[in-house]
Order: structure tokens, then C-alpha cells, then sequence
């Protein structure tokens, strides 16, 4: 199995492929929200997913997790195609997803709901060991989380309450995750705390695909964007170089 990519400078040589999204298309009912959506996410790199609002940032994200009615399209996570999987079986195979919503369970505790994250740990294709959370070693990555151990998740911060959600989905031990918006409604504090908590995966070999529309935050911690509007791929490359590029910046992400 090769899944190594090189095209358009996207991934750099010789990096493995984890994501490979072809010719996405997706609709709600009758709307088509998609189209010809193509991307992809090499291992241990930190991708944005950039847009304004309505431009099909979470629906991309939705589609890849098997969680629309209707797409088409081909999805190859780690070199198998998973395109017509359901999303308990794509979470399985070690690709998480966090909601834009959170979707942290208001009546338990910090600890019971990272409980109902856990996954048994996997290995890699080649055997070797992949990830194995314990409670020990995310709260040494979220520190907060450690010290209201037994906080109703009804009482957290939208702060705490995203770090949690992340906290939760790692518990299920993935490759690779999604995060819909994470720096979305969070006090700039935690922005920071999360952009060195996706450091701190990025460094362990996790690959992210994260949705933004801040631009501060994505150019924290992001190697490459691509950037959407009304469900196209419009741009892609180096997060140096959308930095630069004044008239893509104004053209699809300023208000
Ligand atoms: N459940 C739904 N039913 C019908 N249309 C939807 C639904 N969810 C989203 N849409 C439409 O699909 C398009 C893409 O929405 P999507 O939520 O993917 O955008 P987004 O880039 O994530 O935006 P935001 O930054 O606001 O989260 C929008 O036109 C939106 O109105
Ligand atoms: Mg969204």
C-alpha cells in the first residue's frame, strides 16, 4: 500500500496520505451544498478548512464522517476507501470528529464524559503501537480539565466545554480528527490553550483537519488551507501563503 500524494504541492513528498476526499458532492434534501470538493490531509499535519459562514465547512467535515444522507464522492482514510461507511464505523477505524456543537453531556460529570469517548487502543498498519489516552495524560493537555474533575458539564465555560469535547473524542484514541471550529465562541485565553493542544497532537504524530474562520487561530497552528465558498474549493495552499495573498483573503474569509 502506497498512499504517499504528491500533487500540486499539496502534501510534501514522501508524507503518508491519512485523508483523501475526490470529487465530494453533498446535498440537504434537494439542496446541493457540495461540489467537487477535493482535499487532502498527510500525517501529523494540521490542515484549516477556511470559509465564511454557509460556505460548507461543517458539511465537508459532516460528509467525511459518513454523516449526511446524501453525498457522493470518494473517501479514503489510511488507505482504505470509506466512502459508503456508517459514521460508528469510520470512528472505529480511528478518524474522530468534534461537532460544532460539543455535544458535552450537561449531566456528567468531567470524568463520565470522557468515559463514554473511550475506544480500545489501535496500532498503526504496520503494527506498531498508535495512541492510548488515559484521563492522566489528557489532563496533562488540558490542565483545566484536571482540576474540575467532577464538574457537571452543564457547568463548564464554552471554553471548557470544547476542550472537553476534544478531550472526549481523543479518548477514543484516533489517527486523525476533525474539529469543527474549535476556536468558535471560546475566550481568547483558551484559544490560545487549544492552539497548543493541537500543537501538542500535531507533535505526536495526529493528524487534524480543522473547519475556521478565524484566521489568527488557523495560522497558529496550520501547515496548508483550503478555502471554500458556496461549496467549492476556491484556494488552496501553504498557510504562509494565504497569508499573503491579500485579494484571496478579502475575496472569501474577511467580513
Ligand atoms: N441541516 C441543514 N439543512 C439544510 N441546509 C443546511 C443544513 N445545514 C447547513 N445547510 C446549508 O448548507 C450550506 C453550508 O452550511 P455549513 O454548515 O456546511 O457551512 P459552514 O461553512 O460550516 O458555516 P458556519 O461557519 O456558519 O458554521 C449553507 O447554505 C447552509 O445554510
Ligand atoms: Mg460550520
Amino acid at each position: 500500500m502506497n498512499t504517499s500524494v504528491q500533487q500540486n504541492g499539496q502534501i510534501a513528498p514522501g508524507i503518508q496520505a491519512m485523508l483523501q476526499v475526490e470529487g465530494l458532492n453533498a446535498w440537504y434534501g434537494g439542496a446541493h451544498i457540495l461540489f467537487d470538493v477535493g482535499l487532502t490531509v498527510g500525517k501529523g499535519e494540521v490542515v484549516a478548512l477556511m470559509g465564511r459562514n454557509g460556505a460548507g465547512k461543517s458539511t465537508t467535515l459532516k460528509s467525511i464522517m459518513g454523516l449526511l444522507e446524501r453525498s457522493s464522492g470518494k473517501i479514503s482514510f489510511m488507505g482504505k476507501d470509506i466512502s459508503r461507511w456508517q459514521a460508528y464505523q469510520i470512528a472505529r477505524a480511528g478518524l474522530g470528529y468534534v461537532p460544532e456543537d460539543r455535544r458535552v453531556f450537561s449531566d456528567l460529570t468531567v470524568v463520565e464524559n470522557l468515559e463514554t469517548g473511550r475506544q480500545p487502543a489501535r496500532h498503526w498498519p504496520d503494527g506498531t503501537e498508535g495512541f492510548f489516552w488515559t484521563q492522566e495524560s489528557l489532563f496533562s493537555l488540558f490542565p483545566n480539565l484536571g482540576n474540575m474533575l467532577d464538574r457537571p458539564g452543564g457547568k463548564m465555560s464554552g471554553g471548557e466545554q470544547q476542550m472537553l469535547s476534544v478531550a472526549r473524542t481523543l479518548m477514543g484514541n484516533p489517527f486523525m480528527v476533525l474539529l469543527d471550529e474549535p476556536s468558535e465562541g471560546v475566550a481568547p485565553v483558551i484559544v490560545e490553550q487549544m492552539a497548543r493542544m493541537i500543537l501538542a497532537l500535531k507533535e505526536k504524530g495526529i493528524a487534524i483537519l480543522l473547519s475556521e474562520q478565524n484566521l489568527h487561530f488557523a495560522e497558529l497552528v496550520s501547515d496548508r488551507a483550503y478555502v471554500l465558498e458556496k461549496g467549492q474549493v476556491r484556494y488552496t495552499g501553504s498557510m504562509r501563503d494565504l497569508l499573503g495573498n491579500e485579494a484571496i483573503k478579502q475575496k472569501y474569509l474577511t467580513v
